[in-house]
């Protein structure tokens, strides 16, 4: 794959809600390693572009593409196949269950409720010495027996976090990793999104810009469903439209 294909465009995405747009006329490119931020005010449209990479919502128009290929109107686990993987803004582990399993889950692509309605699966054992060992890579190892309602918030984004990288995705989108979590567990999780490897090409919604912009290359700002700038991190800040939409709140 030559190294011009971004690992994802946008082209004229839009999507509207009962006839209210969320995104509109968005065009984007991110380029394969690119670690991009995505910031813009409540209600920007932000998760639901997100939305739309992954599958969970069909846009009303426009197109997406993974590594050059069009996913716009594949299901979400074809766009899992073929290298996306994602964390949503409300963490979806479920509580009643250890972290053991609903990593082993996550790994075999099935949901804890689901679970129920199937017999072991031949992979099972299997996967649940990876998932031991994912959690090890979080610092959770010891905690794997121990069920979710159990631990901490910061931790259940590590476990989150970790569960999307066992994937080895080519494209990871998550969606405000950090809001939510306290200083130290702000700092766990970004050195976490530090040490992703380049083969992973990142897209972050974030809030925290303290903490997000260390992690940033390139920045787009999102308003009203468009993007209002895009570019390098630090033209993006210095923008004078950034300053208006955001950073003047
Ligand atoms: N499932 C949905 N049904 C109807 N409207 C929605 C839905 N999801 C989002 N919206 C609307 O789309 C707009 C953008 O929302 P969202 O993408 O969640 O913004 P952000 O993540 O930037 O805060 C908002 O006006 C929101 O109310
Ligand atoms: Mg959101």
């Amino acid at each position: 794959m030559s190294a011009s294909v971004p690992a994802l465009e946008i082209i004229n995405l839009r999507k509207f809600f009962g006839g209210l747009p969320a995104t509109q006329d968005v065009n984007l490119q991110v380029m394969p390693g690119e670690r991009r931020l995505i910031i813009g005010p409540n209600g920007a449209g932000k998760t639901t572009l997100f939305n739309q990479i992954t599958g969970d919502f069909l846009p009303t128009s426009g197109q997406i593409k993974l590594f050059g290929a069009d996913i716009t109107r594949m299901k979400p686990h074809e766009r899992a196949h073929m290298g996306l993987s994602r964390t949503y803004q409300i963490i979806t582990l479920f509580s009643k269950d250890t972290l053991v399993h609903n990593v082993t889950l996550g790994l075999l692509g099935l949901s804890p409720a689901r679970w129920n309605l199937f017999k072991p699966l031949d992979h099972y054992q299997e996967m649940e010495v990876e998932a031991r060992r994912v959690l090890g890579l979080v610092g959770l190892g010891s905690m794997a027996d121990r069920l979710v309602s159990e631990i901490a918030y910061g931790q259940k984004r590590r476990v989150e976090i970790a569960m999307a990288m066992a994937q080895k995705p080519k494209l990871l989108l998550l969606d405000e990793p950090l809001a939510g979590l306290s200083a130290e567990e702000r700092t766990t999780i970004k050195e976490l999104i530090a040490a992703i490897p380049r083969e992973t090409t990142l897209v972050m919604i974030e809030h925290d810009m303290d903490t997000a912009l260390d992690l940033a290359e390139t920045v787009t700002l999102l308003h009203y469903g468009k993007v209002i700038v895009d570019g390098q991190r630090d033209a993006v800040i210095a923008d004078e439209k950034t300053r208006e939409v955001y950073l003047g709140h």
